[in-house]
């Protein structure tokens, strides 16, 4: 179907991706997926169980049981493990400090990886997270590595907390870098830029640039696509 492409955007922690995919996703009527919380919903299952990410059985089986549903929201989207509203609790310290563990194992991201790519197989659909454009949808029409500086991101984040969270601006600064060092220096799929990628450093564009630039190369993509 030449009429819809599929648009890959990765990058690391507080880059901007999610915001952006939405965005760009509803400029153009496609359906946004964040893999992201894909990983922190099989985390926060596992928490639950003292599942552990190196239990590679333990997690098959859990994996299994579990019927993950995304569910375009108000306020972006909507996650649901077997029915159960988890948008907020996958937002939790406890699940983001171990999420990239779990992201780590083989067994979750050949899972995973499996349902996103299900997901955009009719087309038309702006996904965001770490290995989109490398190895979930490698054949994605257009594909944008979205960066910003380490302090940029810890800013924005810190900015999105409410006050009085018992986190410093350097405490969460350190932690996304190590979140970055995780996901880039996994030996599956780790966080890199793919060759046919275009960087987009945001670290001094506001939202709605790096929406309307993304908009332009999908534009062209789809003008090329026809
Ligand atoms: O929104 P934020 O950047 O904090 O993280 P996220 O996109 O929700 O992703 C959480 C974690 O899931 C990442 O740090 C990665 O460890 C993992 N992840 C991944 O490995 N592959 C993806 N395609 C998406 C996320
Ligand atoms: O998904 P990812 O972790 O890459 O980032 P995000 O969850 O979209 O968070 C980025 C935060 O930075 C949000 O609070 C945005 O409002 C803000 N922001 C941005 O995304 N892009 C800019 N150019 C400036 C600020």
């Amino acid at each position: 179907d030449s009429d819809r492409i599929n648009i890959a955007i990765d990058g690391p922690a507080g880059a901007g991706k999610s915001t952006v995919a939405r965005m760009v996703a509803g400029h153009l009527g496609y359906v946004y997926i964040d893999t992201g919380a894909m990983y922190r919903a099989v985390t926060l299952s596992a928490q639950r169980l003292s599942i552990a990410a190196d239990q590679d059985a333990r997690l098959s089986e859990l994996l299994g049981t579990l019927r993950i549903r995304l569910e375009p929201g108000d306020n972006g989207q909507s996650i649901f493990v077997n029915e159960e509203d988890v948008t907020g609790l996958i937002r939790s310290r406890e699940v983001t400090r171990q999420v990239s563990y779990f992201a780590a194992s083989g067994v979750v991201r050949e899972v995973l990886g499996a349902m996103q790519r299900e997901l955009a197989a009719q087309r038309g659909v702006v996904m965001d997270g770490r290995d989109i454009g490398t190895h979930v949808l490698p054949d994605a029409e257009l594909k944008i590595f979205l960066t910003a500086s380490v302090q940029e991101r810890a800013l924005r984040r810190f900015k999105e907390l409410p006050s009085d969270q018992g986190i410093t601006l350097e405490q969460l600064e350190s932690e996304i870098a190590e979140r970055d060092r995780l996901d880039e220096q996994r030996d599956i799929a780790p966080l890199i830029q793919a060759k046919d990628a275009i960087e987009l450093d945001s670290s001094h564009m506001t939202i709605d640039e790096v929406v309307a630039s993304i908009v332009k190369l999908s534009r062209t993509k789809l003008a090329e696509a026809k």
